[in-house]
C-alpha cells in the first residue's frame, strides 16, 4: 500500500539486477558458495519495483521469496548467473550487481561423490576463474547504466574506488562486510566521479529505496 504513494521515479525504466550467492558444484553433494542472504539485492529490487521500473531478479540460492511485481530468474552458478544476464540485458537500462559470486569454480565437478579413503589423503580441487558478470556488462558497446556492489572488511575507500575504475563503472557501493552479513540494517557508502557518499544506517529496505534515488537521479534522460 505504501508503495502506492512512492514516486515513480523509474517508471519506463528497465532494471536487471544480480543477487544472492552463487554455489559451484564439487560433486553431487557439496558446492563451493559465498555467504550472502540475497537481503540486499531482494530489498533493492522491491525498491525499483516500487519505483516504477521493470525489473528482472537473477538470483542465486536464497531463502527469499520473489518480490511483489518482480519477475526472478533463478540460477545456481556463476556461469548461469551470466548466462541469464546476457540474455536479459540488451533490455535493461540499468544493471545492479549485487550478487555475492563466486571468485572461483572447481575445475572438474565430480559426477559421483568424493569418498573419504581410511587413512587417506585429502581431496585436491583444482580451481579456475569464474568469468566477472559485471565487468562483462560494463564492457558491453551498448552497456546499461551500472552499479556495482563492494562489500569490504577492510580499507572500503581505496577497495571501493579502486573496483569502480577497474570495472569502468558510473556508480560503486560500498559496505563493511561484517556490518551487513545477514543483517537487517546497513550503511552503505556511494562512490562515483564526485566522489564519496555515505548514507546513514538504514533499515536494508529504506537504505535501497535511498539507492534506487540516487540511481534514478544519476540516469540519462531516457
Ligand atoms: N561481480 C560479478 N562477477 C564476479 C565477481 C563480482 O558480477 N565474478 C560483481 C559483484 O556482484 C559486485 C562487484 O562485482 O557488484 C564487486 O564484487 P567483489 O567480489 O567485491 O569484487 P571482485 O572483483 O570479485 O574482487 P574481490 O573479491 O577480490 O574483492
Ligand atoms: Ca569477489
Amino acid at each position: 500500500m505504501l508503495a502506492f504513494f512512492q514516486p515513480k521515479v523509474l517508471a519506463g525504466r528497465r532494471v536487471l539486477i544480480t543477487a544472492g550467492p552463487t554455489s559451484e558444484p564439487i560433486d553431487p553433494v557439496r558446492v563451493l558458495t559465498n555467504l550472502s542472504s540475497g537481503k540486499m539485492g531482494y530489498a533493492i529490487a522491491r525498491a525499483a519495483a516500487q519505483a516504477g521500473a521493470d525489473v528482472c531478479l537473477v538470483s542465486g540460492p536464497t531463502a527469499l521469496p520473489a518480490p511483489y511485481g518482480v519477475t526472478r530468474v533463478n540460477v545456481q552458478s556463476a556461469r548461469d548467473m551470466l548466462r541469464a544476464v546476457e540474455a536479459e540485458v540488451a533490455r535493461a537500462d540499468v544493471f545492479v550487481a549485487v550478487a555475492a559470486v563466486a571468485d572461483w569454480r572447481v575445475k572438474t565437478t565430480s559426477t559421483s561423490k568424493l569418498k573419504k579413503v581410511e587413512g587417506g589423503g585429502l581431496p585436491r580441487l583444482e580451481l579456475e576463474t569464474n568469468p566477472d558478470i559485471l565487468a562483462t556488462v560494463a564492457a558491453l558497446p551498448d552497456a546499461p547504466y551500472c552499479v556495482g556492489f563492494a562489500a569490504e572488511s577492510e580499507n572500503l575507500d581505496e577497495y571501493a574506488e579502486n573496483k569502480r575504475r577497474r570495472k569502468k563503472l558510473p556508480l560503486l557501493v560500498g559496505n563493511i562486510a561484517q556490518d551487513a552479513l545477514g543483517a537487517d540494517d546497513t550503511v552503505l557508502v556511494l562512490y562515483d566521479d564526485a566522489g564519496r557518499q555515505p548514507l546513514p544506517r538504514l533499515p536494508k529496505q529504506e537504505a535501497a529505496r535511498r539507492l534506487v534515488g540516487e540511481i534514478a537521479r544519476r540516469l540519462p534522460l531516457g
